[in-house]
């Protein structure tokens, strides 16, 4: 099956395009390369043996969607394409509305001209806000803090509307928790441009010497060791959810909608120390204030994606820093330039 990969460049679309195509899909990538550089497509054969067909260009441009999808006779679009950084979302929100929320109308409309049926979103725990409790089900209450959250809530809900509208279509939400990690051959992973906003790639460019320390935001918040608690998954078992939805949501019309997570939470501390521990490196750390927006703590219920998708995230917290480490030694300075 051919299946259309926005943002496929980028750090969860690669990880997902070399899992499609290990399961025997044929992904086609799509990216304009705003977050991401064309060596992932080098990377992604060393890995997997296969180039996979690649076309820059941008999810708010219809023809180029149209064009994609009915030359390559697609049959399912993975969605990943957006912008993503939260506090640069307070900075610039119609970029984040006119990527994240346009592009998507684009795509689906798209879509629908070219008669592909099949849509799976990347969407965020961040829809759940500051949740009452954990852990969070798919049926807690959405909201949203700043303008990157309310891109994805948007999104979902004219997605939702959409699939109510025409409901041969198969539309599946998936919300990640925290991914982290990397391939395990180390060919790839996550390279943030700049400074990183989140935790593991920072902790990781602390442990390669790029950073001195890490600032741990906020000592005080009333979990075990006062730092903020998440739901860390493995890249690899992002992936591999993106697959089950594929084979056992993308085949049923409906609107699917899932947590991708672990259902285990870990500190701020835990995760440091579980990198030192995986690169054999000290990582200083400082406290500092709370970073504004943030929440205590955060973690997965992933039991429906386990029922409906046979879908469970298997690696441990040991595989996501050891692998995160593998990549981060052995390209210190990320993806080569273009
Ligand atoms: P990423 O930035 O590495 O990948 C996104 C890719 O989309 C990049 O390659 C970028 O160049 C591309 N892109 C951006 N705007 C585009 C446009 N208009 N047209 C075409 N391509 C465009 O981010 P990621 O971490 O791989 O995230 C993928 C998706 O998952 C995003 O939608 C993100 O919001 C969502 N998500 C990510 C996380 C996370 O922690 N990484 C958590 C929850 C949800
Ligand atoms: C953040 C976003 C969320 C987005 C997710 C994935 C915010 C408020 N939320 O989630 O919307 O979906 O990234 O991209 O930005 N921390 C430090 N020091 C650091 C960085 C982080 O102590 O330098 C702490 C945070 O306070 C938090 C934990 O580490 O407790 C994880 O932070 P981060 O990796 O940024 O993810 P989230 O905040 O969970």
């Amino acid at each position: 099956m051919n299946v259309l990969v926005t943002g496929g460049t980028g750090y969860i679309g690669s990880h997902t395009c070399i899992q499609l195509i290990e399961a025997g899909f044929n992904p086609v990538l799509l990216d304009n390369l705003y977050n991401s550089k064309k060596a992932v497509l080098e990377r992604i054969k060393r890995v997997t043996g296969v180039e996979p067909l690649f076309i820059q260009a941008d999810v708010r441009d219809k023809n180029a969607l149209i064009n994609a999808l009915q030359a390559n006779n697609i049959e399912a679009v993975i969605h990943f394409a957006g912008l993503k950084a939260v506090g640069e979302s307070v900075e610039k929100p119609l970029e984040y509305y006119d990527n994240n929320v346009h592009g998507t109308l684009v795509l689906a409309d798209a879509m629908r001209e070219a008669g592909v049926t099949r849509l799976i979103f990347s969407s965020s725990a961040t829809v759940y806000g500051d949740p009452a409790s954990v852990p969070i089900t798919e049926s807690f209450p959405t909201s949203a803090t700043n303008p990157y959250g309310r891109s994805k809530l948007i999104v979902e809900e004219c997605l939702t509307d959409f699939q109510t509208a025409n409901p041969d279509w198969s539309i599946t939400l998936l919300r990640y928790f925290n991914p982290v990690g990397s391939h395990p051959s180390g060919s790839l992973g996550e390279d943030p441009q700049g400074i990183p906003n989140n935790l593991m790639p920072y902790v990781a460019q602390v442990a390669v010497g790029r950073r001195e320390c890490v600032s741990v935001f906020g000592d005080d918040y009333p979990t075990p060791d006062g730092t903020g608690v998440r739901d860390y998954i493995h890249v690899m078992d992002l992936a591999d959810g993106h697959i089950a939805a594929l084979k056992h949501a993308g085949s049923k019309p409906g609107l699917h909608v899932y947590n991708l997570g672990t259902g285990n939470g870990y500190s701020v501390l835990d995760m440091i120390d579980a990198f030192a521990k995986a690169s054999g490196k000290p990582i200083p750390y400082q406290f500092v204030t709370r970073r504004p927006g943030d929440i205590a703590e955060c973690w997965a219920d992933p039991s429906k994606a386990q029922r409906e998708l046979h879908w469970q995230a298997t690696r441990n917290l040991e595989e996501m820093t050891r692998d995160a480490w593998r990549w981060q030694s052995s390209n210190p300075q990320g993806y080569p330039e273009d």
